[in-house]
C-alpha cells in the first residue's frame, strides 16, 4: 500500500483512523455527490436548502465523504455567503453525527473567482490572465478566490485548468492559459501559490485541483469530450509539464480527463493515472473523476460491459474518488467488487488514506462547525482594484492604424453589435451559473462596454443594438446613425458557454454579425472592432477594413471600464496574445510550429501571432547577449538584453525570450518561449534585463521518451535580435 509520506504525524493518525473503518465507511470516503442529492428541490422553499433527511442518508448511512456544486440542479446558481454558511454548517454538524465523525470535503468550481458565491469578485478568465503576462496578478487572483470561498466555508476549488489551449475550436479554450507550455506553467503555479499559500489549512487559504489530467484540451475535431490523438512524446512535451509543475507547487488533488487520448478514456488510463502520475510525478494527493465519467466508461465509451465493470476499471486505473454525482451507485458497486475480491482492499485503503490526508492537511479535522473566514472592507476594496488592474492588463490592442486610438473624450461614437451592452459576454461560462448566460442575475453595479463609455465620454454616445445577444439588430438604423458620428465601435464576438454546449462547427462568425460589420464598414466612417468571447472567431476581412482592433476575450466584471479606459487612453494597453489568432478557419498552427509547418508551401500565417499586442508608446529591445558562447551540458546560461521606451507615453512591456535547438534528434519547434519579464517604463527610460536558462529549458523529450539535453547549437531570440551559444558534452 502506498500511503503518502508525511512529516507532521498525519500518517499515524490516518493509519489509526483507517484501522477503525468498515468497508462501507471507506468506500463512502471515495464518493463525491452533487449538492442536489442532499438539498430540497426548489429554491423558494428554504433559506437553508439542505434537506436534513437526505443529508443524513448520504453522510450517516452511506458515509459520503465529499459534496460538490451549488444546490438546485439543473438551475444551479450563485448563493449568498449566508446561505453557504447554513449549508456548510448543516453538513459539518451532520458529519459529527456519523460514527467516526469524518468531516466532509466540499468542492466548488471557483474559476475566475468564486463563481457560485453572490457578489464575488469575478476576474478575467484564464485566457485573459495569460494575456497579462503578469504572474503576480495570477497569485493575487488565487489569494482573493481562496479568501472568498473560505468566507462561505468552501475549501476545495476545482481549479486551475492546467490544460493548454492549442485547439481554438474547443469550447473551453478560454479556461486555459493559452497555447504555450511555459506561460501556462508560470501562471498556473502562481495561482496555486496565492490560493494555497504554504499551508492551505490557514483560515484564508484553500486547496486547488489540477484539471483535467491529461490531454483533454486537444480533441482532434474540436468538440468537447471527444478523442485526442496525442502520442506519448507530444503528451510529455506539451500537455504533461503543466501538471508536473502543478504537483510540485503542492496542489493536492487532480481531476481526470473526461475524454480519451490515444484510444483510452482518461478514467481507464492506468499508464497516465498510476505509472506516470504516481510513479514519475510523485503525486501524493488524490485523483477525482470528472462528472459522471466512471459511469460513462459503460454508457458512452463502451469500454465496460456493465456499470459494475466501469467502477472496477476506473478504480484499478487509479481514480481515488468518483464524482458520481447523482446517486449511490458507485458506493454500492464498489462495496460489492471488494466483497467479491475483484478489487483488493489494499487499493481502497490507498485511495482512502490519500483522501483523508488531504482532509487533515486542509485542517478539516480541527475545524469548528462555524469557522468561516471574515473578510474586512479593506480587503474587499483591494480585491476590486486588483480585478480592475487585471482586466486592463488583459486586453490586447491588435491594430491601431494611423493612431486612431486613443479617442478624444469628445468624439461622437456610434456603438453597435451584440456584445456592446451585456456583462455576460465579458465573463463567459462559470459566471453565477454554469453557462454564465443568465444576464438577469448579473450585478447591477457593473458596467457594460456601452455604459462605461457613456460614463467616461464628454461627447455623444449612441447605441443601436439588441437587448440580448441573439436579438436582431436594426442595421438600417445603425447605418443612418453612423452619419451623425465620428467613429463606430463595432462590438462582435460570442455569447457565453462552456463544455459541450459551446461546441461549434466553424470558427467563422455568424452571418448576422458579418452583415452588420459589412454595413458599418460601408459607411466609410472609421470602425474600431472590439471582439469579446472565449475563442478567436475569424475576423480577417473585417479587421483589414477596420482602423482599430481590440481583442478583449473575457475580461470579467471590470471589463467594460477597462475597455473604455483603453479606448480613451486613460490606460495604455499592454496585453499580449497568449494564442495565435488564426487568419482562416482551418489555419490553426501554433507559434511554436515545427520546421515542416513552414517548409515549401506551408506557412505560419495567423492574423495576429502569439505575443502580439500594441501599446500607445513604442519599445525597443537591443544588446541581446549571452554570458558565454559555450556551456557544458548541465550548466545554466545567463542572457542579458536592454529594453527601452522609445515613444512618448508611459507604458508596460513584456519582453519575451524564445529559444531554438538548432539541430536535434527529434524535430524541434522553430522557437519556444522560455522566459518573460514585464517592465513599466517612462518615455525615454530603459532597463537592463537578465534571464537565466536552466538545463531543463534546453531539454526536450527524446527518442526514448526521456527528457534530454543534446549538445550542439542553440539560438536565443528577443525582439528582432538573435544570439547563439553551444552546449558541449
Ligand atoms: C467539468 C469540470 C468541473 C466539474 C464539476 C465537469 O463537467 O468538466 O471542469 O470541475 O464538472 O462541476
Amino acid at each position: 500500500m502506498n500511503i503518502p509520506i508525511l512529516h507532521n504525524g498525519i500518517a499515524n493518525k490516518i493509519e489509526n483512523l483507517l484501522s477503525q473503518m468498515t468497508l462501507e465507511e471507506k468506500v463512502g470516503q471515495m464518493t463525491l455527490i452533487d449538492a442536489s442529492v442532499v438539498t430540497v428541490g426548489e429554491e423558494q422553499k428554504a433559506d437553508n436548502p439542505i434537506d436534513q433527511a437526505k443529508l443524513e442518508e448520504a453522510i450517516v448511512n452511506r458515509h459520503v465523504g465529499a459534496i460538490l456544486n451549488t444546490p438546485y440542479t439543473p438551475h444551479n446558481k450563485a448563493q449568498s455567503v449566508e446561505t453557504w454558511r447554513k449549508i456548510i454548517s448543516s453538513i459539518q454538524k451532520t458529519s459529527g453525527k456519523s460514527r467516526l465523525k469524518i468531516p466532509v470535503l466540499y468542492g466548488i468550481d471557483a474559476i475566475h473567482g468564486a463563481t457560485y458565491i453572490k457578489n464575488a469578485v469575478l476576474f478575467p478568465q484564464a485566457i485573459n490572465m495569460a494575456a497579462t503576462f503578469n504572474p503576480e496578478l495570477s497569485t493575487r487572483e488565487g489569494e482573493i478566490t481562496a479568501r472568498e470561498i473560505r468566507t462561505a466555508g468552501l475549501q476545495w476549488n476545482f481549479y486551475p485548468v492546467m490544460d493548454i489551449g492549442r485547439q481554438p475550436l474547443w469550447p473551453r479554450l478560454w479556461e486555459t492559459y493559452g497555447e504555450d507550455v511555459h506561460l501556462a506553467a508560470v501562471l498556473g503555479t502562481a495561482y496555486i501559490k496565492g490560493h494555497q499559500g504554504d499551508d492551505f489549512s490557514a483560515p484564508d487559504k484553500a486547496s486547488t485541483c489540477l484539471k483535467h489530467y491529461v490531454g483533454y484540451s486537444f480533441p482532434i475535431n474540436g468538440k468537447d469530450r471527444t478523442p485526442a490523438w496525442i502520442g506519448e512524446r507530444m503528451l510529455r512535451e506539451y500537455f504533461l509539464p503543466e501538471f508536473e509543475v502543478g504537483v510540485k507547487a503542492g496542489s493536492p488533488t487532480v481531476m481526470v480527463n473526461s475524454g480519451e487520448v490515444d484510444g483510452i478514456p482518461g478514467h481507464a488510463n492506468y499508464h497516465y493515472l498510476t505509472t506516470i502520475l504516481r510513479g514519475e510525478l510523485d503525486f501524493q494527493g488524490f485523483t477525482v473523476s470528472d462528472w459522471e465519467d466512471i459511469k460513462r466508461l459503460y454508457t458512452r465509451d463502451k469500454l465496460a460491459a456493465t456499470p459494475r465493470e466501469a467502477v472496477k476499471i476506473a478504480v484499478m486505473a487509479g481514480v481515488d474518488m468518483s464524482m458520481v454525482p447523482f446517486d449511490f451507485s458507485f458506493y454500492d458497486l464498489l462495496i460489492d467488487l471488494v466483497k467479491s475480491g475483484e478489487v483488493p482492499i489494499s487499493r481502497i485503503d490507498e485511495a482512502v488514506s490519500r483522501i483523508l490526508t488531504v482532509k487533515y492537511q486542509a485542517g478539516l479535522f480541527e475545524a469548528k462547525p462555524h469557522s468561516f473566514y471574515e473578510e474586512s472592507p479593506v480587503q474587499l476594496a483591494e480585491a476590486a482594484e486588483t480585478n480592475r488592474q487585471a482586466a486592463r492588463e488583459s486586453i490586447v490592442l491588435a491594430k491601431n492604424a494611423n493612431h486612431i486610438l486613443p479617442l478624444k473624450k469628445s468624439a461622437r461614437i456610434l456603438v453597435t453589435g451584440p456584445t456592446a451592452n451585456l456583462l455576460s459576454v465579458m465573463n463567459g461560462g462559470w459566471t453565477i451559473t454554469w453557462q454564465g448566460d443568465d444576464e438577469s442575475l448579473y450585478p447591477k453595479d457593473k458596467l457594460t462596454v456601452l455604459e462605461a463609455l457613456q460614463q467616461k465620454s464628454t461627447g455623444k454616445v449612441t447605441y443601436v443594438g439588441g437587448k440580448y445577444f441573439d436579438e436582431k439588430i436594426n442595421v438600417q438604423k445603425a447605418v443612418e446613425e453612423a452619419k451623425n458620428h465620428d467613429i463606430i465601435l463595432l462590438c462582435l464576438g460570442e455569447k457565453p458557454y462552456t463544455e459541450t454546449i459551446g461546441n461549434i462547427n466553424s470558427l467563422a462568425l455568424d452571418q448576422a454579425q458579418i452583415n452588420l460589420a459589412q454595413a458599418m464598414i460601408a459607411t466609410q466612417k472609421p470602425v474600431i472592432l472590439l471582439m469579446l468571447g472565449g475563442r478567436p472567431r475569424i475576423i480577417s476581412e473585417i479587421a483589414e477594413q477596420s482602423a482599430g482592433v481590440i481583442l478583449g476575450f473575457l475580461p470579467g466584471m471590470e471589463g467594460g471600464g477597462a475597455i473604455a479606459d483603453i479606448l480613451y487612453g486613460y490606460y495604455n494597453p499592454n496585453g499580449k496574445l497568449p494564442i495565435s489568432y488564426p487568419r482562416h478557419t482551418n489555419g490553426i498552427t501554433p507559434y511554436d510550429y515545427k520546421p515542416i509547418e513552414s517548409f515549401e508551401l506551408n506557412t505560419y500565417n495567423p492574423l495576429y501571432p502569439f505575443g502580439h499586442g500594441l501599446s500607445y508608446t513604442t519599445f525597443q529591445t537591443s544588446g541581446l547577449k549571452v554570458e558565454k558562447d559555450k556551456i557544458t551540458r548541465g550548466e545554466n546560461i545567463n542572457i542579458a538584453v536592454n529594453v527601452k521606451n522609445t515613444g512618448s507615453f508611459k507604458g508596460q512591456e513584456t519582453v519575451l525570450l524564445y529559444l531554438n535547438d538548432v539541430a536535434a534528434s527529434v524535430s524541434r519547434p522553430n522557437k519556444q518561449l522560455k522566459a518573460f519579464k514585464k517592465v513599466d517604463l517612462d518615455p525615454g527610460q530603459d532597463e537592463n534585463l537578465s534571464f537565466t536558462l536552466t538545463p531543463h529549458d534546453l531539454s526536450f523529450i527524446g527518442v526514448d521518451l526521456k527528457r534530454i539535453v543534446e549538445p550542439g547549437e542553440f539560438k536565443v531570440m528577443v525582439g528582432k535580435e538573435t544570439v547563439n551559444f553551444s552546449v558541449t558534452r
